[in-house]
């Protein structure tokens, strides 16, 4: 059931959380929960309940989250008095995950108040969904209130992808089940949406016509930290580009939707996906670069290779840098190339989107002309940049040099902008749907990867060394210059 924003601010809640210590829990969502419980957003009468496998009493659960805020961005740090308040929220429930009687307990727990809304957010490791959710619906821990939440990674193929939403769906409907991918919680990416959909200038433009190419680059300057056994069973194929980067091109190429309902919305995104060219095991070889960053300098610090960090496995094949090109094939897009791109230990934090346009047809001004670009910035800044040419001056003016249109959503907006775990929170809680992936979409962009995966699998010939601190493996570029191409910062 879909509810007002108004309604959403008065229902009480349950939100319990599997994986109540994990990693995700405390660096993510605890300081997304306070975050909205600061901004007067989470609905009143909500209570919080973290589950997991040790004893601990409700005072102490609150005690380790206190002291987890430490590693918070200060700004985002509660004082005394607020993590006092927002303490409140929060009780600590000990499960041993595969005990009948242990859901049994949380029935009780929350039947004992029938909420309004009762969200199921799964942050455990994703080998325990299929049980979680085999045990929940045997509990009858179900109805139309309650909602599941699965955090990635959802499977690491597409038969383990299929398994978990079969199972998923033996409990829940497909409105019940909210598949996060938290890139579609970042404001950059609603406001893509604004940009194609709430404005008319850009849609004749948004085509093959008009448009040389598409480029997304997620690129970090972290490496593996202390997640080196977990990285190095996925793969940067599988953590960024199989979600994240493929979600952000759905938002990229989707037609228009009838309305702003999830489904129309989805359905858009899920003919993409299906309209993306697949691979062969020749066309991987020549379309995807995998790189493993060595040592390095990042941000005039020495850094480790990826062989050399915790807990990765000696001799290790895992790539840690992803660049590939792929081009839709329909009406809107055919022949334009997508290069999409991914990396640990790069040489910057910086997630955008570009579209380079084609040049002008017929150029009448001396000197070098340079094509427009749009500029979807996600992080660390979040904005829009269009990248235009203009005459500087007088007695000049034939001479044309670049400048650019810059919207910086944060100076744009006063107020504090909402963060992408808060959002897709608050929108877990109130049931609105847009922003989650269903299970066609998932398993459609597990189809597409497989081919990738499997000719990596089968190839004698490993990641390609960099240095970390650079931009990827050489071949990252010389992909893209086949097609007279360059990636944005060689610009
Ligand atoms: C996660 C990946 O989904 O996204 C991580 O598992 C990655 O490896 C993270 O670091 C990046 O998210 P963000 O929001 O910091 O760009």
């Amino acid at each position: 059931m879909r509810v007002t924003r108004r309604a959403a601010r008065n229902m009480s809640f349950d939100l319990v959380l599997f994986g109540g210590t994990g990693d995700l829990a405390w660096r993510k969502l605890m300081p997304a929960l306070f975050q909205a419980f600061r901004h007067g957003k989470l609905p009143a009468g909500g209570r919080i309940l973290a589950v997991a496998r040790d004893e601990r009493t409700d005072t102490d659960y609150r005690g380790f989250i206190r002291q987890k805020f430490a590693d918070v961005e200060p700004s985002k740090q509660p004082n005394d008095e607020e993590f006092t308040r927002f303490a409140e929220l929060l009780q600590y429930m000990r499960m041993d995950l595969s005990q009948p009687e242990h859901y049994a307990g949380l029935k009780a727990w929350l039947d004992a108040r029938a909420a309004d809304t009762v969200v199921l957010f799964l942050a455990t490791s994703p080998h325990l969904f299929t049980q979680i959710c085999a045990q929940l619906g045997a509990a009858g821990i179900n109805g139309p209130q309650v909602r599941v939440v699965l955090e990635k990674p959802l499977g690491h193929d597409l038969a383990s992808a299929q398994e978990i939403n079969r199972v998923v769906s033996a409990s829940f409907t497909e409105s019940q089940a909210l598949r996060i991918d938290h890139y579609l919680g970042k404001p950059a990416v609603q406001n893509l949406s604004a940009l194609r959909f709430g404005n008319a200038l850009f849609e004749p433009l948004w085509r093959r016509e008009s448009i040389a190419n598409v480029q997304i680059t997620l690129a970090e300057s972290l490496g593996v930290g202390t997640r080196g056994d977990f990285y190095d069973r996925t793969g940067a194929l599988r953590d960024m580009i199989q979600n994240h980067a493929l979600q952000l091109l759905t938002m990229i190429a989707m037609e228009p939707p009838s309305t702003s309902d999830a489904d129309a919305i989805r359905d858009e995104k899920l003919k993409v996906l299906k309209s993306l060219r697949p691979f062969t095991a020749e066309t991987v070889v020549r379309d995807v670069v995998r790189g493993q960053y060595k040592a390095g300098t990042v941000a005039g610090e020495p850094v480790p290779g990826y062989l050399e960090e915790q807990k990765v496995p000696a001799g290790s094949r895992t790539e840690t840098f992803v660049a590939l090109r792929t081009e839709i094939q329909n009406w809107r897009w055919a022949g334009v190339p997508f290069y999409l791109r991914t990396g640990k230990r790069l040489a910057a934090r910086d997630a955008q989107i570009v579209l380079n346009f084609r040049p002008v047809p017929h150029p009448i001004f001396p000197g070098a002309s340079r094509p427009n670009k749009l500029v979807i910035k996600l992080q660390p800044e979040d904005g829009l940049e269009l990248h235009l040419l203009a005459a500087k001056g007088a007695g000049n003016n034939e001479l044309l040099v670049p400048v650019k249109l810059d919207l910086d959503f944060d100076k744009a907006f006063a107020t504090e902008r909402v963060g992408a775990y808060e959002k897709l929170l608050l929108d877990a809680i109130a049931g609105r749907l847009n922003l989650f992936v269903r299970s066609d979409e998932q398993e459609q962009a597990w189809r597409w990867v497989e081919p990738i995966l499997d000719a990596w699998e089968s190839s004698p010939e490993g990641p390609r060394p960099y240095a970390a601190g650079s931009w990827g493996p050489p071949a990252s570029s010389a992909m893209v210059a086949r097609d007279g191409c360059v990636w944005d910062e060689e610009q």
